[in-house]
C-alpha cells in the first residue's frame, strides 16, 4: 500500500488564529492540511472559500512534490464542484477532492464541457482539474456505494484517473461526529482492487478507530477534533501514522 499520509483537518482549529494554526500543525508531524470547504447547499454548514486559502497559504511551505508535506487537500462540499477548480488553484490548493454526488447532480449551466443531459461526468471533471495543474480526489458520501468508481478508477485515459479516493466515514457538514465502521467495507474493496491506490478516511478518526481504518486499507488519515483538541497534537499524530505503517 501507499504510504501513511496524515491529514488534520482545519475545520476544528482556531479560525481567528488559521495562519499559525496550520504552521503549528505542519510542525507538529502533519504531513498534509485537510482543508474542508462546505457551502451551505451542498452540506448544512459553510465554512470559508478560496480568498481564506489564498491568506492561509504563506503559512505553510508549498510541497516540494506532488503529495509531499505541506500539500493543501481542498475537501469540496460544494454543488458545484467545476465552478471554483480556477479559484483554488490560483489560491493555492494542491489537491481538489470533490464529491461524486454533487458532480452528477450538477446543474452544470455555467460548464464549458457541460453534456447535453447538463451533467458533468465525474471522468470529465478529473480531467479538468488535472489541465489546471491539480491533483484530483473524488470524495463518496456514506449511502452511496463505492462501485460507481470503478469505470472512472479503469479508466484507460490516465487524464481521468483520480490521485485518491475519499470514503467519507461520517455524513459531511461537521466535524466531531461519531466513526461509522461500516464503511469499512467500502475501503476493504477499494484495497483489494488497487493496491497503489490514495485511499482517504475523514470522519470520527481518532486513536480509538484508527486501527479499524488502518486494516482495512485506508492511507490518507484525517482527524480535526483528534488533532486540535488534543493537548498534544504531535503525539496524536504520531500514534495514527504509526498505526496504518504497522
Ligand atoms: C466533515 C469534514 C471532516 C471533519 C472531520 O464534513 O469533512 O473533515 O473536519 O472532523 P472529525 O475528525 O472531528 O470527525
Ligand atoms: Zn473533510
Amino acid at each position: 500500500a501507499p504510504p501513511a499520509i496524515i491529514a488534520p483537518s482545519i475545520l476544528s482549529a482556531d479560525f481567528g488564529a488559521l495562519g499559525k494554526a496550520c504552521s503549528d500543525t505542519i510542525g507538529h508531524g502533519a504531513d498534509w492540511l485537510h482543508v474542508d470547504i462546505m457551502d451551505g447547499h451542498f452540506v448544512p454548514n459553510m465554512t470559508f472559500g478560496a480568498p481564506v486559502v489564498t491568506m492561509i497559504r504563506p503559512h505553510v511551505d508549498k510541497p516540494s512534490e506532488s503529495f509531499g508535506k505541506g500539500t493543501f487537500d481542498c475537501h469540496m462540499m460544494i454543488a458545484e464542484p467545476k465552478k471554483w477548480v480556477k479559484e483554488f488553484k490560483k489560491a493555492g490548493c494542491d489537491l481538489y477532492c470533490f464529491h461524486y454526488e454533487a458532480a452528477i447532480n450538477s446543474t452544470a449551466a455555467d460548464e464549458p464541457s457541460a453534456t447535453s443531459d447538463k451533467k458533468t461526468s465525474p471522468k470529465e471533471l478529473i480531467k479538468y482539474i488535472h489541465d489546471q495543474g491539480l491533483r484530483a480526489g473524488i470524495a463518496l458520501k456514506p449511502g452511496t456505494p463505492v462501485d460507481v468508481l470503478y469505470d472512472i478508477l479503469d479508466s484507460k485515459t490516465q487524464d481521468e484517473v483520480p490521485d485518491m479516493v475519499l470514503i467519507m466515514t461520517v455524513e459531511p457538514g461537521f466535524g466531531g461526529q461519531k466513526f461509522m465502521p461500516d464503511m469499512m467495507p467500502k475501503v476493504e474493496a477499494l484495497r483489494k482492487r488497487y493496491p497503489e491506490l490514495n485511499i482517504e478516511v475523514d470522519g470520527g478518526l481518532s486513536e480509538k478507530t484508527i486501527d479499524v481504518a488502518a486494516d482495512a486499507g485506508a492511507n490518507v488519515i484525517v482527524a480535526g477534533s483528534a488533532v486540535f483538541g488534543a493537548k498534544d497534537p504531535s503525539e496524536v499524530i504520531a500514534k495514527l501514522r504509526e498505526a496504518v505503517e504497522k
